[in-house]
Order: C-alpha cells, then sequence, then structure tokens
C-alpha cells in the first residue's frame, strides 16, 4: 500500500524501493535523498549515465546549498541507489523536464517516455506523482498511457479522462485492484531546495478522492508545511498560475525600469518610494526573466487556451525584450568610450545559482561576445565550465573592463568593494551594486 511505507533495514538489497524517483535533477535528486534519509528504500531513475554514476558515487552534479551532505548520507546509509530504469515501489515520482518547444509549446516527451518506461513495473495499489511543473491535463495524459498498456490499472477517474483507453476499470470499493494518480508540483526555490522541500505547503491533487488522499499522506510524512488537497487540474492549474503572476509582476519592474531610466529617474529609489503606499509592493527590475520555471510555465497556460490569454503572453513580451534593452545600453555606454572593454558579471539565471537555464544573463554575455569579440568578457564564478563565451575570473574582469554590466547579483559580486568599480562604467541591472 502507497500509506504504509515502512522503514527498511539499510542493508537490504534491493529489486524494489518504497519509492522510485524518475529524473534526479534539481527537483528529483533533493526530494529522492530527503526521503532516503527518512528511512524509505528510494531507486533513482535518470537516463544520463553521467548521472546516475554521478549518485551512486554519492557526488551531486549540481550546486545546491547543503545537497552535497546529504546524498553522501542517503547513498551511504544504502537507501538511496540510481539506475537507468524504473523497478518496482510503492510510489513513483516523476520529476522529469517539462520545456517548452520552439514557438512556445509544452514539450512533454520527457513526461510521456517516464510514464512509459513506468508501465511494465507497475502493480496495482501503486501510486504514481508528477512532480514537474505541467500543463492542465498532464496527469490525466499519464494515465491515459499507462491505461492504454494496463487497461487492468487505470483508474475510476472523477474528473472524468478523457484520454483513450483509459477505461475506468478501477476497484469502486477503493481497493488496490488499480494504480492511482495525482499531481504535487514543485515549488521550490533553488538555493533553499532542502528546507523547501520539508517546509513548504505543499498541493496535492489527486484524479480521483483516494489518489488525493493517499499522495496527501504520502507527502505528510515528511512535511512540516500544509498539505492542501484538491483535483490534478487544479493542482496543475495553481502552479502554472504561481510562476504566471510572479512573471507578471516582474514584468512591471521591468517596465518600469525602462521607463524610470528614459525619465532620468533612479528606478530603485522609485520602487522604494512607492512601495511605502501600504497596499503596494513592486518587485525588482532585472536583466530579463530566466530559469525554466518563470519563463517557461506561463507558455503552459498560453497553450491551453492562446485566445483567452492575451496578458500573459504580453507579459512573456515585456520580460524577454529586457535583455535586448540592456545590450542597448552598453552600446550607449560604447558610443562615449569606443574602445572600451566590457565586462559582464554573472551569466546564472539568478543570485548565488549555478542553473544557466533560459538565463538572460547568459543570453546577453553571449550577444556582446558575438558583438564585441574579446572586448566582451563574462564572469561567472559559480559556473564551472562553458563553451561559450569563455570566463574571465573576477580578478580579470577587475583588471580590464571599463564597462561592467551587472547582470547577476551573486555574493561574491555584492561584495566587491566601491573602490573596484570607480572610474568604470557601471550598467547595474538588478541593483547589485546598491549599498
Ligand atoms: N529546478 C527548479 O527549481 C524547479 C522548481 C519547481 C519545479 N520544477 C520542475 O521540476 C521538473 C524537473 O525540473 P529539474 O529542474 O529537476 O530538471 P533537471 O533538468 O535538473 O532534471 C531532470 C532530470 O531528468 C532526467 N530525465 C529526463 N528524461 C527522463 C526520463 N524519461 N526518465 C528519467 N529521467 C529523465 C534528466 O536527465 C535530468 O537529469 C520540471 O518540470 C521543472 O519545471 C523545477
Amino acid at each position: 500500500m502507497a500509506t504504509s511505507l515502512s522503514v527498511l533495514s539499510p542493508a537490504r538489497q534491493r529489486e524494489e524501493a518504497d519509492v522510485c524517483v524518475l529524473g534526479l535533477g534539481y527537483i528529483g535528486l533533493p526530494t529522492a535523498s530527503l526521503l532516503a534519509t527518512h528511512g524509505l528504500a528510494v531507486h533513482g531513475v535518470d537516463v544520463s549515465e553521467r548521472v546516475v554514476e554521478s549518485v551512486n558515487a554519492a557526488r551531486v552534479h549540481f550546486v545546491e546549498p547543503d545537497l552535497d551532505g546529504m546524498v553522501r548520507a542517503a547513498v551511504h546509509s544504502g537507501n538511496l541507489q540510481a539506475g537507468s530504469r524504473p523497478v518496482p515501489a510503492d510510489v513513483f515520482i516523476i520529476a522529469v523536464p517539462t520545456p517548452v518547444r520552439a514557438g512556445h509549446a509544452p514539450d512533454l516527451s520527457y513526461v510521456d517516455a517516464a510514464a512509459e518506461a513506468l508501465v511494465p513495473v507497475l502493480r496495482p495499489g501503486n501510486l504514481v506523482i508528477l512532480e514537474s511543473t505541467s500543463p492542465p491535463g498532464t496527469t490525466e495524459r499519464i494515465a491515459a498511457t499507462v491505461g492504454r498498456a494496463r487497461p487492468d490499472l487505470a483508474p475510476n477517474s472523477a474528473e472524468g479522462i478523457s484520454g483513450e483507453g483509459v477505461s475506468g476499470q478501477g476497484d469502486s470499493a477503493g481497493g488496490d485492484s488499480r494504480a492511482y494518480f495525482a499531481h504535487c508540483p514543485e515549488r521550490v526555490l533553488p538555493g533553499r531546495i532542502l528546507v523547501e522541500l520539508v517546509e513548504n505547503d505543499r498541493i496535492v491533487g489527486g484524479l480521483d478522492d483516494e489518489a488525493t488522499e493517499r499522495a496527501a499522506a504520502f507527502y505528510e510524512r515528511f512535511v512540516t508545511g500544509e498539505v492542501l488537497r484538491t483535483t490534478a487540474r487544479t493542482a496543475e492549474m495553481a502552479k502554472l498560475a504561481e510562476n504566471s503572476y510572479r512573471d507578471l509582476n516582474i514584468a512591471f519592474a521591468n517596465e518600469l525600469s525602462v521607463l524610470a531610466h528614459d525619465q532620468g529617474v533612479d528606478v530603485w529609489d522609485l520602487i522604494e518610494l512607492a512601495n511605502h503606499h501600504p497596499r503596494v509592493d513592486i518587485l525588482k527590475p532585472g536583466p530579463g526573466v530566466g530559469g525554466h520555471c518563470i519563463a517557461v510555465d506561463p507558455w503552459f497556460l498560453v497553450a491551453a487556451s492562446p485566445e483567452r490569454t492575451p496578458l500573459i503572453r504580453a507579459v512573456r513580451k515585456v520580460n524577454d525584450a529586457k535583455p535586448g534593452w540592456v545590450i542597448e545600453q552598453v552600446h550607449a555606454a560604447l558610443r562615449e568610450r569606443p574602445d572600451a572593454v566590457v565586462a559582464s558579471l554573472g551569466l546564472a539565471y539568478k543570485a548565488d545559482v549555478d542553473d544557466l537555464r533560459e538565463s538572460p544573463a547568459l543570453r546577453i554575455a553571449s550577444e556582446l561576445r558575438n558583438q564585441l569579440g574579446a572586448r566582451a568578457l563574462a564572469c561567472d564564478p559559480l559556473v564551472p565550465g562553458l563553451e561559450y563565451p569563455p570566463l574571465s575570473t573576477l580578478d580579470e574582469v577587475l583588471q580590464r573592463a571599463d564597462v561592467i554590466v551587472g547582470l547577476v547579483g551573486h555574493e561574491c559580486f555584492r561584495e566587491i568593494a566601491p573602490a573596484d568599480l570607480a572610474g568604470r562604467h557601471v550598467i547595474d541591472t538588478c541593483g547589485m551594486f546598491r549599498r
């Protein structure tokens, strides 16, 4: 039973697991490690051999505070192993990528592949939880994929599964003759993942009430935040609504920053003053919006109903235009200093992480390198290696740069002494040099 997970002896050799986590990236690996350190037998699955090898060697393949210690503890306890195929388990968690394709259509190929990989190992009573951020209807889509191959496991959906092949042959008495499907969107903040996995409130929506209850009971084993029960579609839309709301508010700040610049107004002072209004809370502008969440998820809502989402689309356009505006500011500075060396500080999509996905900073630094060649430096000490643009050290930047473009407020950049910036033209897109 999914709700009666037991603590396993670490020594047990597993061909089965309590929990099988598909996708061992920023979400899947912390989740798998957390569950393993809570005593669950966890089998992590990844299609990348490099990731599987690194996890089995108790190593972490991206930067996240305290994760290395937790992965070491999980692997050394014997409770976390990784492999390239799912094994039988009580609970399956899908945490694979959900990007958008060119043209912004959702790319569900990773989710589909994960669902297909589950089919041979799924058993009656299993609980399948989709954690990947997904367009409305994706949990139903997974159940439909399973149902086509294994009609015996198909659920009775309270929401009415429309996927062909799902015949709804579950046990109406709620017995364990079928599988249970639920969505639980992940809302952790990179940099605080281990804390937020436990402390955040979780939205849990099943395809039927029993799936919701089973999934909620699973999270209540290790989450201290509230576990909020709803339907799968509501849970899917809730996460998309949250990120679209963030996108919208950042777009407002970004639009203000451009306007304020034209008016000769310091946008940071402007926002600080406006936020003294008791019911106003304007966010901070930046070089654009990146990451594979806020820059991507609103498109899932647009794709669900293009004619009903003019605002969400306009917001994406505003944020996507900001990097171009930053590059214009660099060219304005170069008109005054035509031979200047320009340095971009920060390439990640946000401060104090190494994640480059959809990063506006990377886009700006790459474009400047294309345009200015070796006169454009790029520096991000958190990013270990990069094909393009070539990376410079902070020392080299401080020796050579005439124009400094502050793109990502990593702590190492915020610590730069004001004297080290003196005499240079500074374009601070995110307020990182404000004292
Ligand atoms: N990173 C975040 O901060 C964050 C926050 C909230 C939600 N999410 C969502 O969580 C999901 C996963 O994001 P992530 O950041 O962990 O992605 P990631 O790219 O870091 O990791 C995904 C992993 O899945 C693996 N993978 C791909 N297809 C697979 C398959 N069929 N079977 C097994 N493994 C497979 C990849 O090799 C990769 O290692 C996405 O939907 C994302 O939007 C991410």
